[in-house]
């Protein structure tokens, strides 16, 4: 019994031997082979990562190398000048409040105020027949409008619809030399004043306060209507 005991005892160590043996021989299984193992994978991570960083780095060197190359074509065809004009353009040709080069141009009373000068001269130079001097009446007064339809472009719809049929009438009886169907003309246009300042404000007045009619005399004593 004790024989067979021992044997068995020597077998059990002899297996426990074997084994070592080959643990210690294909050396997969100690720790420092785990750590290692650990660091390699570490060290590859690592490695991508700086791939990645490199990448990164030389796709912003791409980008940073095709903006400045932009900007020294930009610097080569010059300023934009076409551009520039346009913008001045738009400054110089559209009334803007607030800018004060256009703040200070005349609105429309100065105008207004040149109209009523031009209807007292034209009706006068057409009363000693000079339609010479009565047509260039008519002319001024449609330069006059322009000024307020540069500045004031608000009033730009009323007054275009006043000026445009009656500046008409006017210069067609000025051509026919006819006192009977200028008179007729001209009272139109005064008419057209009127139904205009009834209609609007200027400064926070009622317009229709101001009433125009024909001239009964004229305004500068120093002209002789009839001309040379
Ligand atoms: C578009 C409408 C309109 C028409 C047409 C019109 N006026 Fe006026 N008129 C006005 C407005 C608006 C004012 C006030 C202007 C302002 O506030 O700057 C005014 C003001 C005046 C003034 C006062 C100006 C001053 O400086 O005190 C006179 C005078 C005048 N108009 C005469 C005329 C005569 C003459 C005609 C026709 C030949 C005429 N108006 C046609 C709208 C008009």
């Amino acid at each position: 019994m004790l024989k067979t005991k021992g044997y068995l005892m020597l077998g059990l160590f002899s297996l426990l031997a074997v084994a070592l043996a080959a643990a210690a021989c294909s050396g997969g299984v100690s720790k420092s082979d785990i750590v290692a193992l650990q660091a390699g994978v570490q060290s590859k991570a690592d490695a991508a990562a700086i791939t990645a960083f490199h990448n990164g780095v030389t796709q912003n060197q791409a980008d940073l190398k095709k903006d400045v190359l932009a900007l020294q074509e930009q610097v080569k065809s010059g300023p934009d000048l076409a551009a520039v004009g346009t913008l001045l353009n738009a400054k110089f040709t559209t009334f803007e409040k607030g800018v004060p080069l256009w703040d200070i141009q005349p609105g429309t009373a100065p105008r207004m105020r040149e109209l009523t000068e031009s209807f007292n001269l034209m009706w006068f130079a057409a009363q000693a027949g000079n339609w010479e001097f009565a047509g260039f009446e008519v002319y001024r007064a449609g330069e006059e409008v322009k000024g307020v339809l540069v500045t004031r472009p608000g009033r730009k719809e009323a007054i275009t619809e006043w000026s445009v049929p009656n500046l008409k009438a006017l210069e067609e009886a000025v051509k026919a030399k006819d006192k009977a169907v200028f008179e007729k003309a001209y009272d139109s246009a005064v008419e057209g004043c009127n139904t205009c300042h009834t209609k609007s404000k200027g400064g926070g007045f009622e317009m229709g306060a101001i009433k125009v009619t024909r001239p009964a005399a004229p305004l500068f004593p120093n002209l002789d209507y009839k001309g040379q």
